[in-house]
């Protein structure tokens, strides 16, 4: 069986507050939606995905879709979450596929795990969502606040996402509930007559709704959360010229680094050691020196790859660390602005951000004026 999914992540986040969509909030250094578009993505079992999104956030999106690495088709979403699933229905009516799992963006932390499950179970059921066992007493109210009765909680039970349906399956549900807006999607089927099964849900992948829900997952993610570094060295020949691009900024000393790209020695020591901290080699193999479209290119966009690789990784900067080693040009004048740039680049605030400059005493090939050299340490959080 062949199963697409779909990410509804039209709504507004109105509860969660933070002053953007909770979707495009980052936690611990990776958006909620990448979060979660990812967690699906990287099961096998799942062939197409569907996003679907809201006019107002097309900027959002661009900003995100480094971090979303796979192509991906994308809707505009509707007002209610209901209208949000049709759409997205639509949009995989003719990704082939037989079988769907609807995922609200909100609940970025669900399990291979739990993706196995409900496929598994769409073996013998049209339809399938996971159910967590409620603990709480119960009971219902009236308008006032009085309790009316207190209810069985044995009989009930609390649902999520991602929930599992035959195609055509929802899209029938969908089509007789149109116009209308339910809480989710196994209500629809209900609504339409249809049978519902359940599997076991997970308490780590609950709903990102209220602010303390954001404090409760960056809390568990920095509990496990690991410290890594990477180092970076690169050695630029020097030569006279009008320019010099050294840590994202230009210098004109009269002097310029050679090299295929800008051969700015900083920035790709800080590559280099962004990489290190990603586990994913060295610049040369992800920027060839003998492909032609990195001629003269500006080396910004080296350590953004870079950085994007390292938050696939789980990974998120936190502090870096440069030293430029030459006789000629001196730093001094330049450093603030290599700091301000740097920050700005890798997203951290001035003071996670040092620049040093030391000469070797007119010893070795920067000692001569040949060349100049760059070291960079960088260290990441991985969660
Ligand atoms: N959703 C959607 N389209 C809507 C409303 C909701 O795609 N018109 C999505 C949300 O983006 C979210 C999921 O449905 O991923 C679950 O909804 P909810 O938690 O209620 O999110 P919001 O509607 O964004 O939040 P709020 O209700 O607090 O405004
Ligand atoms: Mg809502």
């Amino acid at each position: 069986m062949k199963i697409g999914a779909i990410i509804v992540a039209a709504g507004r986040g109105e509860r969660a507050g933070g002053g953007i969509p909770k979707q495009f909030r980052k936690l611990a250094g990776r958006s909620v939606l990448a979060r979660s578009y990812q967690a699906l993505a990287a099961h096998p079992a799942l062939t197409a995905i569907v996003l679907v999104t809201h006019p107002h956030d097309t900027a959002r999106l661009d900003a995100v879709d480094e971090e979303l690495g796979l192509v991906t088709r994308r809707v505009v979403g509707g007002a209610t979450r209901s209208d949000s699933v049709r759409a997205g229905l639509a949009a995989l009516s003719d990704a082939g596929v037989d079988a769907v799992m609807i995922h609200d963006a909100a609940r970025p932390f669900l399990s291979h795990a739990l993706i196995d499950r409900l496929a598994d179970a769409l073996a013998t059921h049209s339809a399938v969502i996971p159910v967590m066992p409620v603990t709480d007493a119960l009971m219902r109210l009236d308008a006032s606040g009085e309790i009316l009765e207190a209810v069985d909680r044995e009989t009930l039970g609390a649902a999520q996402t991602p929930q599992a349906f035959h195609l055509d399956t929802i899209c029938q549900a969908h089509d007789q509930a149109a116009g209308q807006a339910f809480a989710d999607d196994a209500a629809v089927i209900r609504a339409a007559g249809g049978t519902v099964f359940s599997v076991p849900g997970e308490s780590g992948n609950y709903k990102l709704t209220r602010p303390e829900d954001f404090q409760r997952a960056e809390a568990e993610l920095m509990s496990t959360a690991i410290t890594v570094t990477g180092q970076g060295f690169d050695v630029h020949r020097l030569e006279p010229a009008d320019t010099m691009w050294l840590c994202g900024v230009a210098l004109h000393e009269g002097l310029g680094l050679v090299g295929h790209s800008d051969a700015d020695a900083g920035l790709h020591a800080v590559t280099d050691a962004v990489l290190g901290c990603a586990g994913a080699g060295d610049i040369g193999q992800h920027f060839p020196p003998s492909d032609p479209q990195w001629r003269g290119a500006a080396s910004d966009k080296f350590l953004l790859h870079a950085l994007d690789l390292l938050a696939k990784a789980g990974g998120e900067a936190v502090h870096v660390d440069v030293t430029l080693i030459c006789e000629r040009p001196k730093v001094g004048q330049y450093r603030a602005a290599m700091q301000a740039r740097l920050a700005e680049l890798m997203e951290l605030p001035m003071a996670r951000v040092n620049i040093k400059a030391t000469t070797t005493e007119k010893l070795g090939f920067t000692g001569r004026g040949e060349g100049l050299a760059a070291q960079a340490i960088v260290t990441a959080r991985m969660t």
